[in-house]
């Protein structure tokens, strides 16, 4: 078993202090920050013209370094006004400038080994992507046991569906695994922060957003 050379060329670069027997969880690092109570539909399943393959061969290169296939990791379906807007609408509630939207359909049996990930926001400097690019997470359905996600030193379970959870994706080490029986669907989602976006995803939870649905 070997850790991948991209990993801890990654690792380096973070500026997360590494120390994951810390108990606290440093809000600035990690933070569930709303959760959205409305409707939304259970078609996690994208069209064939939405899945998407990750090509970023560092990336890659950090899932298959022990064997793993990167096709076991979950399945990825882009978001945009052809399929999903029912979702981007609920990322357009943020005040923030979305740039990327996926669904992340992980199966049971899947796993995403520890990585470290980077912005791949072409027309953006090295300074704006670490500074203003931010990741959020909108979790489509409750937690179910086996379904664990890990950021550096903190591992999160028993989520709720509408959960919305800020994570300071540039400098912590994250993976996830679903060892349950229940598939796990996510919206991992890539923007641009605001000033209002900074004091949003620093609110405790739970900051209650309704949407005009009705259950
Ligand atoms: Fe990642």
């Amino acid at each position: 078993m070997k850790t991948p050379e991209e990993f801890i060329k990654r690792c380096a670069e973070s500026n997360w202090n590494f120390d994951y027997d810390q108990n606290n969880i440093d809000k600035s690092r990690f933070n569930v920050c709303a959760n959205i109570n409305g409707t939304w539909s259970k078609n996690w399943v994208g069209p064939k013209t939405h899945a998407v393959v990750s090509k970023n061969k560092e990336a890659l290169n950090q899932v298959t370094a022990n064997g793993q296939k990167a096709e076991d990791r979950f399945e990825l379906y882009r978001l945009d006004e052809k399929w999903g807007m029912e979702y981007l609408e609920l990322l357009n509630i943020l005040p923030w400038k979305i740039y990327s939207a996926h669904i992340h359909l992980q199966l049971p049996g899947n796993m995403h080994p520890f990585h470290m990930d980077f912005p791949t926001i072409p027309h953006l400097t090295q300074e704006e992507k670490m500074k203003t690019v931010r990741r959020v997470w909108i979790m489509l359905d409750d937690w179910h046991p086996g379904q664990v996600i890990q950021m550096g030193n903190y591992l999160w379970t028993k989520w709720k569906r509408g959960d919305v959870a800020y994570f300071d994706w540039q400098n912590l080490p994250h993976g996830t695994a679903n060892f349950g029986h229940q598939p796990r669907p996510i919206i991992s989602a890539v923007g641009i922060t605001t000033p209002e976006f900074e004091n949003f995803i620093r609110q405790d939870y739970p900051s209650i957003i309704k949407t005009n649905d009705t259950e």
